[in-house]
């Protein structure tokens, strides 16, 4: 398991050992789990190092998960390894998808760039092209080159959305959570809160992972939670969790000066991805529904934010939603509202 330390990784080796698996949890620092069975033994590896992990590899196994792959050379470090290694589980992102007249998630800030995507996505919705260029095109390139490897490496890629739970480096619920601990009790959600953009708890990516491993194959596959709930359904079963009770103002459009109202789930259209051929598949059922995924991930932000500043805690967060907390802004607009 590469990348076995972090929030996807962490549910996976649990998963998998629980299954019977023999696991090697590798990463850079060679975190251990608390909750990992004390059979799974721990690798330092940097992927980077194609040497390090062929020596992890060994003489060889029959699974490689991979949550750290993020471009062809990644590929083609797993393929290279094709005869000693059984099959592969590797994580992409929902982000490979366009919507047929050339817009994706790259280019969701142009005029008109939003892309219109079928509600639900299929596997089969078009792609960007696979290149160097970006997050989605180099994930694309990725796909692509497992994909040409064929029988040679059985691979299942996991297509995972909006990935949620404790340890996530990109918390998106941080948003209501910190709101709630700030003692903020209104606030504005744009497009009426109506904005969906689908989560994927890492237990339940982990379970298609567990799923897969067990039925080796070619294949790719959507890797989302059951449901596709609302920014406010979002904000509302966070005050649940937390026992506040908040007022929200709902705008018909776009955030208001590029911060109020926004937020991780503010989408103007949908962005839901359809689970159908896990279902098919691999008999794939969410083992945990966004509500009940709640708890552990409010539980787990509220003590990272005793840590420090949430910028310094949550840095890929801060440079992927600067204006989340843009309270300035929101204090100016709302007397308006
Ligand atoms: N977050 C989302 O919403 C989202 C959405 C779609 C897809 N994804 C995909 O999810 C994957 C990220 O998984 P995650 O959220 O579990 O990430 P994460 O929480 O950041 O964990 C990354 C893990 O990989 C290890 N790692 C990092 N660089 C490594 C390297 N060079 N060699 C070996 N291990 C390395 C880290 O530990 P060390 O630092 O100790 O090495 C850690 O164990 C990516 O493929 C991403 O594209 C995420």
């Amino acid at each position: 398991m590469i990348g076995a330390s972090g929030q996807i990784g962490r549910p996976v080796v649990a998963a998998l050992a629980r299954d019977g698996w023999e696991v090697t949890a590798a990463s850079r620092g060679g975190g251990r789990d608390d909750a990992w069975d004390t059979g799974v033994r721990v690798a330092r590896l940097d992927r980077a190092d194609d040497g390090a992990l062929a020596a992890v590899v060994g003489d060889g196994c029959d699974l490689v998960v991979d949550v750290v792959a993020y471009d062809a050379s990644h590929a083609r470090q797993l393929t290279s390894l094709a005869d000693r290694i059984g099959a592969a589980v590797v994580v992409s992102s929902v982000s490979v998808y366009e919507d047929g007249t050339g817009r994706g998630f790259d280019t969701t800030a142009e005029p008109d760039g939003f892309p219109v995507y079928p509600v639900p996505v299929p596997e089969s919705q078009p792609l960007v092209a696979p290149g160097a260029a970006t997050y989605s095109t180099r994930k694309a390139a990725l796909e692509l080159e497992l994909r040409l490897a064929g029988a040679e490496l059985p691979t299942t890629v996991l297509r995972a959305g909006a990935v949620h739970g404790p340890h996530s480096p990109l918390p998106r619920e941080l948003y209501f959570v910190k709101r709630n601990l700030d003692g903020r009790r209104r606030r504005v959600l744009a497009h009426r809160g109506e904005s969906r953009f689908h989560p994927a708890s890492a237990r339940n990516v982990a379970e298609l992972v567990r799923l897969a491993a067990a039925r080796p194959g070619s294949r790719v596959l959507n890797a989302c939670d059951g449901e596709a709930p609302t920014a406010a359904e979002i904000g509302a079963a966070i005050d649940t969790v937390m026992g506040v009770e908040t007022e929200t103002t709902l705008l018909d459009g776009p955030p208001p000066g590029g911060t109020v109202g926004g937020g991780p789930w503010s989408v103007p259209l949908p962005v839901v991805f359809d689970m159908c051929a896990a279902e098919r598949e691999l008999g794939y059922r969410p083992v945990v529904s966004y509500p009940d995924s709640l708890p552990g991930t409010v539980e787990w932000l509220t003590g990272a934010l005793r840590e420090g500043d949430w910028r310094e805690r949550f840095p890929l967060m801060a440079r992927a939603y600067p204006g989340a907390f843009d309270y300035e802004a929101e204090d100016a607009w709302l007397p308006r509202a």
